[in-house]
């Protein structure tokens, strides 16, 4: 792991998304090590497979930069599939497990500690970028997009995914118990002026924007807008999936996945 984290830079959703997360990190070794074992990539929380969305490019030889990479299993299938990926994360305890997992499944690429809201690389230097929850929900969107277009080659890719804003307009800002159905079938608050999100039992800090909101972002950054997919659930048993019961995501989509393109000059 290189360490390039320039913590004079960091604001306060950072500082606290950094301490938040690394001491988090040891609850996500188990399913690290699991998705790092997969025998295909899947997206998101229902884990659905690549092999059906259909959604990522073809990667081989390309350039590519995971942004918030947590345990890097996203970044472990990019390499199996011909890429060479960079994964780059603000809590060092994350990364430390992400290079547990590359030691114990011998595949090897570079793990950098730096924050996705000012990366410290070289504008143009990949082909595609790549966030699953990472990126997508921690960071401030006008900031990490913009740093992904800087980032981006002409003509380069950036695919993210993160929480839909319907999910999280009917869900309580309260104590997240997963055993208890945290998502409602009601609205519990306004769309206009939805952004930052903090929760009463958590130090950390997210982000979501309202569609309209986030076409015109992309738009004003420069991307241009393949498609957006909004997930549904999978069958399954009834249960919750952090704080979104099944039932709820077979009706209504509560994961996006953004597909946009930096044109070509
Ligand atoms: C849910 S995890 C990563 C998702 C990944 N697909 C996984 O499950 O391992 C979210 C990650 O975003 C990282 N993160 C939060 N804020 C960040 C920032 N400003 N820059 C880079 N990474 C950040 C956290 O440290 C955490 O590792």
């Amino acid at each position: 792991m290189t360490d390039r984290l320039d913590e004079s830079q960091l604001r306060e959703h950072e500082l606290r998304n950094r301490s938040g997360w690394n001491a988090d990190a040891p609850n996500w070794v188990d399913s690290g090590r699991r998705n790092w074992a997969s025998t295909e990539p899947t997206w998101g929380m229902w884990e659905v497979p690549e092999s059906e969305l259909k959604l990522l490019p073809d990667v081989a030889g390309v350039d590519a930069i995971e942004l918030g990479c947590g345990t890097a299993y996203w970044s472990a299938w990019l390499a199996r599939l011909g890429a060479n990926p960079v994964g780059i994360d603000l809590s060092e305890r994350q990364l430390e497990t992400a290079a547990m997992l590359q030691a114990e499944h011998e595949l090897q690429f570079p793990l950098i500690h730096a924050s996705a809201e000012n990366v410290p690389l070289s504008d143009e230097s990949f082909d595609f970028a790549f966030s699953e929850y990472g990126a997508a929900i921690w960071c401030e969107p006008e900031a990490w997009l913009a740093e992904a277009y800087r980032l981006l080659r002409p003509g380069g890719r950036l695919i993210f995914l993160g929480n839909s804003p319907l999910v999280m307009l009917c869900t309580q800002e309260t104590e997240v118990n997963e055993e208890e159905d945290c998502t409602a079938q009601e609205l519990l608050r306004p769309q206009f002026g939805i952004h930052r999100l903090e929760w009463p039992d958590e130090e950390e800090v997210s982000f979501v924007l309202p569609h309209g909101e986030m076409i015109a972002l992309l738009g004003r950054i420069g991307f241009k807008l393949e498609s957006l997919t909004e997930l549904q659930a999978p069958e399954g048993d009834d249960e919750n999936r952090f704080f979104v019961p099944r039932s709820w995501a077979r009706q209504w989509p509560c994961e996006d996945i953004w597909s946009v393109v930096k044109p070509s000059i």
